[in-house]
């Protein structure tokens, strides 16, 4: 698939077949997230792979807008290692690049998923701060791990419409605002 036919025709998709994704295709598309660009190249992330029909059902009481992750073959908590991230806590700075880099990796995982024919859709987790402690709490995460997102993949059982034209020239500022 094209790189860039492969980007505009990505779409969130929602239900699924009742079909595993083969282990091998699955470790290339986490392979694809690996390369993401990182802050620092620090690619402070980590994949938390989720099978089980009875926590991928359970989704949901912790992220509310997860309910369709029952049908799903697979999702993906996507997590930033906090012991890891180009990070500042000293003096009156204290910010951290994990979740810009999962974000950055969860795109690049979507869009391999994609060119293999798997659909997924991202359901957000950080910066709710609910959603992430419940996360750690559901899934045994320790304190040093922020979950970014939850990548919920399967092969595609809906053929959501074409997106319409996103294009919007006025959203390109040249040279000044
Ligand atoms: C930060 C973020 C959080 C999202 N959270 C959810 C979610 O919790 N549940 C869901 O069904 N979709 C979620 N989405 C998917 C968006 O609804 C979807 O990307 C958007 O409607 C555009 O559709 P498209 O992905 O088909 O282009 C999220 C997307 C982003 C970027």
């Amino acid at each position: 698939m094209d790189l860039y036919q492969g980007i505009l025709s990505r779409r969130s998709i929602r239900k699924f077949k009742n079909q595993k994704i083969e282990r091998e295709i699955l470790e290339k598309i986490i392979a694809a997230a690996q390369y993401a660009p990182s802050a620092h190249n620090k690619q402070p992330w980590e994949f938390l792979v989720i099978e089980d029909k009875e926590k991928l059902a359970s989704l949901r009481l912790v992220q509310r807008w997860t309910s369709f992750a029952k049908d799903a073959a697979c999702a993906v908590i996507v997590c930033g290692n906090l012991n890891q991230t180009f990070s500042r806590d000293k003096d009156d700075e204290k910010w951290d690049y994990a979740d810009i880099d999962c974000a950055l990796a969860s795109q690049n995982l979507m869009l391999a998923a994609h060119s293999f024919g798997v659909g997924s859709c991202f359901c957000g987790a950080s910066p709710m701060p609910l959603v992430i402690s419940g996360l750690r709490e559901h899934f045994n995460l320790p304190e040093h791990i922020r979950p970014l997102s939850i990548i919920i993949m399967g092969y595609p059982d809906e053929t959501p419409p074409e997106p319409q034209n996103r294009f919007d020239e006025n959203k390109i500022h040249w040279e000044n605002w």
